[in-house]
């Protein structure tokens, strides 16, 4: 049984109600939650009508699959077939944690699959969440923002785009790392990057050391299906420059960029400068700065992008699809 139709108000309670949230989600109903990357909008993974209740609360194209989020490796495990070695030591390195893993599926479930035969798994970090797992089974949760905004990172943004609209939020503050997780393609003979998140590449080569994968050499790029579609576009245009030196700036503009980018420089009055003194500050920050910017009715996001390397690399991924240079 799922809780499809609209409820006049979201109950919002703590990370403590383990309880009351597995309660929520074995009755079919959906909980935002956080996670250690963005809030998540969860729905019982086995329960086809919740999932489709996900899909229609986010307004989410049905040819993107969803991410299983479960307990442990040997849970996670138990749902995929074909796990390369490699794959064990992805899993023993970096879960729980923002890492997620593609193989191929050893369930049916083609309301979280869409249409797909491989199944996304991960295992997140907070200890609450997985505790939520053991008691209510593996949960899908796409990002709890309505499709084509930028995912929330704090409670708020999740009442702005779903308040009414779902039973239950999880208040645990904002996320430690403010961008989804790093997406791999696990089902060759080395990781394939799909979507670049917290774990970089060079986390990635590093744990590969001395492995199959290792030895084939560098992990790949490749896209993941939802990277068709639009994502993270907030109403105010965004650019990309190198330097703010010579940047028009009037008009109702947000500037985000280093803290050494924006020194020095005189902004006329009324633009807003938001700034960041390191990559994963710049990546925690993000999404609740493009937010921003449209709830003050901004025209123009201009940004000076961090180094494309590190967590740069999934800064500029995200930046990039604002801008929606591709
Ligand atoms: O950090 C995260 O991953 C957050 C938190 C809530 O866990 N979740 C999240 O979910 O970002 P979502 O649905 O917004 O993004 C999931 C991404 C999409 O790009 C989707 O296409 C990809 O994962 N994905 C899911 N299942 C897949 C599969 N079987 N094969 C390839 N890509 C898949
Ligand atoms: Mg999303």
């Amino acid at each position: 049984m799922s809780d499809q139709s609209p409820v006049s108000s979201t109950q919002v309670v703590a990370t403590d109600d383990v309880a009351e949230i597995a309660g929520t989600l074995t009755g079919g109903g959906l909980v935002a939650l956080p996670t250690e990357t963005v809030y998540g909008l969860a729905a019982r993974a086995e329960d086809p009508d919740a999932v489709a209740a996900v899909f229609e609360a986010k307004g989410r194209p049905q040819d993107n699959p969803l991410i299983v989020h479960c307990s442990d490796a040997e849970q996670a495990f138990s749902l995929v077939t074909d796990i390369p070695d490699w794959a064990g030591r992805l899993a023993e390195t970096f879960w729980p944690g923002p890492l997620t893993m593609v193989f191929h599926s050893a369930v049916e479930w083609p309301w979280v699959q869409a249409g797909h035969t491989t199944l996304a798994v991960r295992v997140p970090e907070p200890e609450y969440l997985r505790s939520v797992i053991r008691q209510a089974g593996p949960l899908a949760a796409p990002s709890a923002n309505r499709s084509g905004a930028p995912s929330p990172t704090t409670p708020a943004h999740v009442l702005a785009d779903l308040g009414g609209v779902i039973p239950m939020l999880v208040d645990g503050g904002p996320c430690d790392r403010g961008l989804e997780s790093t997406v791999v393609d696990c089902t060759g003979i080395a990781p394939i990057v799909l979507r670049p998140g917290p774990v970089t590449t060079s986390d990635l080569v590093a744990a590969l050391a001395g492995t199959a994968a290792g030895e084939h050499g560098r992990t790949g790029v490749g896209v993941s299906p939802g990277t068709r579609h639009q994502h993270y576009r907030p109403r105010a245009r965004v650019m990309l420059v190198e330097t703010l030196e010579g940047a028009e700036l009037s008009g109702r503009t947000m500037v985000l960029g280093p803290a050494w980018g924006t020194e020095g420089i005189a902004f006329p009055d009324g633009v807003e400068v938001r700034t960041w003194t390191t990559v994963e500050e710049a990546a925690r920050m993000l999404y609740a700065w493009l937010r921003e910017a449209d709830d003050l009715g901004l025209d123009r996001v201009i940004v000076v992008p961090p180094p494309e390397k590190g967590m740069g690399v999934a800064v500029m991924n995200r930046l990039r699809k604002a801008a929606a240079e591709d």
